[in-house]
């Protein structure tokens, strides 16, 4: 959730720290800081707010160095105060530190180093770790770092400095991510490749309880339990174009736009149009095992918990084989019915969510088959699945979730027509739904031509205060998701149902300042839902319909019609869900909400 950078080589650390603070400023964005090394003097600077105002600083007082390390954060303990920024120092002044992650038991410690007299500057459970580490302190920094860490239990990703060795970084992660790049003469350290992205494309992965160390020389690694390792040097094959703006205003804006090309990247290759069929690479080894299975599982959060409704729907209803759906904070808590004979889908954009990581720990624990359906390559989500499919929908940066959900919803797709074909589905129906599949770019660019149209609504509701989704089938997901997307950046209470349920309980809250945003394609519950539509006007709420091209009857009840191309409902969610992102979006511009670093809110949520 915050992000991490740290330099040592031969130039000047403090641009390279403060760019990849700005690249990761969508990962936590409430202050930041930096602490580098001045011959044997620790500078320390920090603001609380964004990295423009920590450049604006530094670029005042002139300071070079070739060692630094910074951090952008997302408050867990204490508010976003000067002395909560990070990095946090040792009260004697020779250890600074960044870290991600929490430590459960820093109350615990924190309370042991008061009694022997220690003084703490700050709330953070980070400062605890500093205070360690200087304790632990005798002439190497690596073994105080690893002694420190013993005492120590949760989750993080750290990179640490002394002044007692001016020339050396040190880090290491459990349970949050890092990565160590290597350059020509310099070295980097951060919790996202993006971070680091314009300096080096060569990273090495570090796994649980590695230590890594960058010197000038180069960088070493060391095992738990503490043996030197050589690491696999992996080459970063995105670009940087694709963590930039591109001309867009928000990269939520270009990310939205870039679905035609994203949802074909996760097709590619794997979908077979000649003979209706799809073969996924990655699992397909494992297709017998996903078809034989006792139980099924998809397990995610937030927007990526919606696609795991619609994959088991589509699971159910064309594979006819059953699955379950359960939200990873609540996996791991509720006993599940899992064991040796049962497969777990982890779904996951960053592949770094805590949640879902801990429900992969249970599932294993429980001797289940885990595996993974991902955005990030080399996450830790990816590395700890036994097999799993990436989606390849390239750097996602706006917070809010786009691109990753309909290239998960893609191959979901894909895995469910291989199932389905196993499973006796007809040639025929498997060509029809590849077709339909292929055409999906071609489909969703039609979509997006109503942007200007979705804009001009917008500016009519951005100043209602609650929003309600109807859906039925596959397109509930999708009105979750629509209600969960304009919650985020806009601020604006919004709720998704299925829209029969509405009668059950909503339905008392529809008045004239209620808009509804009413998914009524023209399949077997069309006329159910143009029923709800009526039920919403007879009570004065104001109706944005989604609804199929052609549909000339909708026109006459709701307010605003969108249309999306005919569907399957194969590909219905993904075609549907792309009006419901540009609404949210023009709405949060409209309103003036910080549409890419909404408040709060991190992409990436790394702690449980
Ligand atoms: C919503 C959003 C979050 C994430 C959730 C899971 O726009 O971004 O709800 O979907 O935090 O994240 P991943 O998919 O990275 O595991």
């Amino acid at each position: 959730m915050c992000g991490i950078v740290g330099y040592i080589g031969k130039n000047n650390a403090i641009p390279v720290v403060i760019q990849g603070l700005q690249r990761l400023e969508y990962r936590g964005y409430d202050s930041c800081g930096i602490a580098m090394m001045d011959s044997e003097k620790m500078i320390l600077e920090k603001v609380t707010g964004k990295v423009e105002e920590l450049q604006g600083l530094l670029a005042r007082q002139k300071t070079n160095s070739s060692v630094a390390i910074g951090h952008t954060r997302w408050a867990t303990h204490g508010p976003p105060t000067f002395s909560n920024a990070h990095p946090h120092t040792s009260q004697d002044g020779k250890v600074a530190l960044v870290h991600n992650g929490i430590i459960e038991n820093y109350k615990v410690l924190r309370d042991g180093l008061i009694n022997d007299g220690y003084e703490f500057s700050s709330e953070t459970d980070t400062e605890v770790i500093a205070a360690l580490v200087s304790q632990a302190y005798h002439g190497n920094l690596e073994h105080a770092v690893r002694e420190a860490l013993s005492h120590v239990v949760g989750a993080y990703g750290l990179a640490v400095i002394h002044t007692d060795e001016p020339e050396k970084i040190v880090c290491t992660r459990k349970g949050a991510p890092l990565i160590m790049a290597v350059g020509e003469d310099e070295f980097f350290v951060a919790s996202d490749v993006a971070a680091i992205l314009s300096y080096s494309k060569d990273v090495i992965y570090l796994d649980n309880e590695e230590i890594g160390i960058l010197t000038p020389d180069g960088v070493t690694t060391y095992s738990g339990s503490d043996e030197p390792i050589d690491k696999k040097i992996h080459k970063i094959t995105f670009n940087l174009e694709e963590i930039e703006k591109g001309g867009y205003e928000h990269f939520m804006l270009k990310e939205i736009f870039s679905q035609p090309q994203t949802i074909y990247d996760a097709m590619r290759g794997r979908l077979l149009p000649e003979t209706g069929d799809a073969f996924l690479g990655g699992i397909d080894h494992m297709i017998g095992s996903i078809l034989h299975a006792d139980q099924r599982y998809f397990t995610a959060c937030g927007t990526s918990w919606h696609a795991a409704l619609i994959g088991e729907m589509m699971f159910e209803q064309f594979a006819r084989i059953p699955c379950e759906v359960e939200y990873a904070s609540e996996f791991r808590y509720r006993e599940p019915l899992v064991d040796a004979k049962s497969i777990v889908f982890a779904i996951s954009q960053s592949g770094e969510t805590a949640d879902t990581l801990a429900a992969i720990q249970e599932a294993k624990t429980r001797e289940a088959t885990v595996l993974g359906i991902c955005n990030v390559v080399g996450s830790s989500i990816a590395r700890e699945t036994e097999a799993g499919v990436y989606i390849h929908a390239g750097p996602e940066i706006g917070v809010a979730s786009t691109k990753a959900f309909t290239s998960q919803v893609t191959v979901l797709s894909l895995l469910t027509l291989k199932l389905a074909r196993l499973m006796g589905m007809s040639k025929t129906d498997g060509l029809e739904i590849s077709q339909a599949m292929q055409k999906l770019p071609e489909n969703v660019e039609w979509v997006l031509k109503q942007a200007d149209q979705i804009a001009e609504i917008a500016k009519l509701y951005a100043d209602a205060a609650n929003f309600l989704y109807l859906g039925r089938g596959v397109n509930f997901p999708v009105a979750l998701e629509g209600a969960l997307k304009l919650k985020e950046i806009s601020y604006i209470h919004a709720e998704g149902y299925p829209a029969a349920e509405m009668k059950h309980g909503p339905i008392a809250l529809i008045d004239k300042s209620m808009p509804i945003v009413a998914i009524a394609p023209q399949d077997k519950t069309y006329d159910k839902i143009i029923s709800n539509i009526e039920e919403v006007k007879a009570r004065h709420g104001r109706v944005i319909a989604l609804a199929t091209e052609g549909d000339t009857r909708i026109k006459d009840i709701a307010d605003h019609v969108l249309y999306v191309p005919p569907a399957l409902s194969f590909t219905a969610p993904i075609l549907n869900v792309i009006p419901l992102q540009l609404l949210s979006y023009y709405v949060a511009v409209e309103r003036g909400c910080d549409v890419d670093q909404p408040r709060n809110l991190a992409k990436s949520v790394t702690v449980e």
